[in-house]
């Protein structure tokens, strides 16, 4: 038997656009998230109807049994413009949510920003305006003085790479656009937000959540190797080292600058300011086996398709790879030293419903990859499940499903799956 720590935290996440639906509900205004149909062609509109089913919810949470809830604040329901006027009917919404978690012994654990840009800011230019920084810094501090005093651990900002990769250079995601530029610009402007309200906060834990993605070398090749370094530090290093050294890293920033030119939006003091916050938060889905691809676009290597590896796989596609969780938190605390560690985000697509033992074995796999990696030392406070139920899966729509709990999106009943149960029971009991 593998005992966790006393104080675990045993959670499960999602995030305000891709279960709450109810878009022009108490004076909500649009986010760029609105209407912005991915490749599925569906749309968050309903999506698990959340927003005014939350009362249930909240009592399957209770009846899961775990003891902590990761959810993100539509920044468009407090302030409908991105700025000042506040929304009191917003507000008062996630007031409730968050006292009725902690009625049932559920820490809310509370992400501010998952994607959800208001339109308002958008239209200036979101992230790759720096005014966005600020209109970020003041809506976190409006969220730290109503919330503060019954909310511990704050996510600042999720996934900088993501959003900033996949909505402003591969345009898949919402705002669509396609420069590398504008990326760079944005996930710095993301960063910076994060070290800003970390700065805001009086009482409290801030923490980025960032979706690492640990690599390997496809053989030991000098240009395997590099080409693995290169996409490190484009999806890790870039990151972590801007918010745990107050540095980005010299060999990326030469690249950068090589693809995009010089990067004059990095201020003097910004990365004094990025490099803010108490916890990180971990995203973990998947490793990557990397060779050189020399002219390949943004840098010259490319990820190996784990189909072509003959590994196990989800049925997403993506490889199970749990012991690269363990080596990878390992890393973190070798690179970077002891800051603790929230895994903020793990899981999977399967299909299966409510039997699902593929998800029960990943979750065992994951949970014990984490355990090896406490036994080494690494300061791991807790582990949340992505996610608490099948919802809107950004660009992929509905047919992916990552829930530990069902949702019927015709009659929007929830039905707890296998795994679902199977991780309230070591919720429950703190061990494995
Ligand atoms: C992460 C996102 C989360 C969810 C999972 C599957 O990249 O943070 O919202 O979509 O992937």
């Amino acid at each position: 038997m593998r005992r966790f720590p006393d104080d675990f935290l045993w959670g499960v996440a999602t995030s305000a656009f891709q279960i709450e639906g109810a878009l022009d509900a108490d004076g909500r205004g649009r986010s760029i998230w609105d209407g912005f149909a991915g490749e599925s062609g569906d749309t968050g509109d309903v999506a698990c109807d959340h927003y005014r089913r939350w009362r249930n919810d909240v009592e399957l949470l209770g009846e899961l049994g775990v003891n902590a809830y990761r959810f993100s604040l539509a920044w468009p329901r407090l302030f409908p413009t991105g700025r000042a006027p506040l929304e009191p009917r917003g507000l008062a919404h996630y007031d409730r949510l968050i006292d009725a978690l902690l009625e049932r012994g559920i820490e809310p654990v509370v992400t501010l920003f998952h994607w959800d840009l208001p339109q308002a800011l958008q239209d200036e230019g979101g992230w790759r305006n720096r005014d966005t920084v600020e209109a970020f810094a003041e809506y976190a501090r409006t969220c730290f003085d109503a919330y503060g005093d019954r909310v511990r651990r704050w996510i600042t900002i999720n996934e900088p790479w993501v959003h900033g990769i996949l909505g402003h250079f591969d345009g898949i995601h919402a705002p669509g656009e396609k420069d590398l530029r504008g990326a760079v610009q944005a996930i710095h402007h993301l960063l910076l937000a994060h070290g800003r309200a970390a700065q805001e906060l009086r009482s409290g834990e801030t923490g980025i959540a960032f979706s690492l993605f640990p690599t390997y070398p496809a053989s030991d090749d000098d240009a395997d190797r590099e080409a693995a370094w290169i996409c490190d530090g484009y999806h890790n290093r870039w990151f972590l080292d801007a918010v745990l050294k107050g540095s980005y890293p010299d060999d990326m920033r030469e690249l950068f600058a090589q693809r995009v030119g010089p990067l004059e939006f990095v201020l003097d003091g910004d990365l004094d300011t990025i490099a803010g916050g108490d916890f990180v938060g971990v995203n973990y889905y998947s490793r990557g086996v990397v060779r050189a691809a020399p002219g390949k676009q943004p840098f010259p290597y490319e990820v190996v398709s784990a189909r072509e590896m003959n590994v196990p796989l989800t049925d997403g596609g993506y490889e199970i790879a749990p012991t690269a969780l363990t080596d990878l938190l390992v890393r973190l605390r070798a690179d970077y030293g002891d800051i603790p560690i929230l895994i903020t985000e793990n899981g999977a697509i399967y299909r299966g419903a409510p039997h699902d033992p593929g998800r029960v074995a990943f979750l065992d796999s994951h949970l014990r990859a984490v355990h090896d990696a406490i036994e080494q030392g690494v300061p791991v406070r807790g582990y949340f499940h992505w996610s608490f139920m099948d919802n809107f899966e950004w660009a992929l729509g509905y047919e992916p499903r990552f829930g530990l709990v069902h949702v019927d999106y015709e009659t929007q009943a929830r039905t707890v799956k296998d795994s679902g149960r199977h991780y309230g029971e070591i919720a429950r009991s703190n061990a494995l």
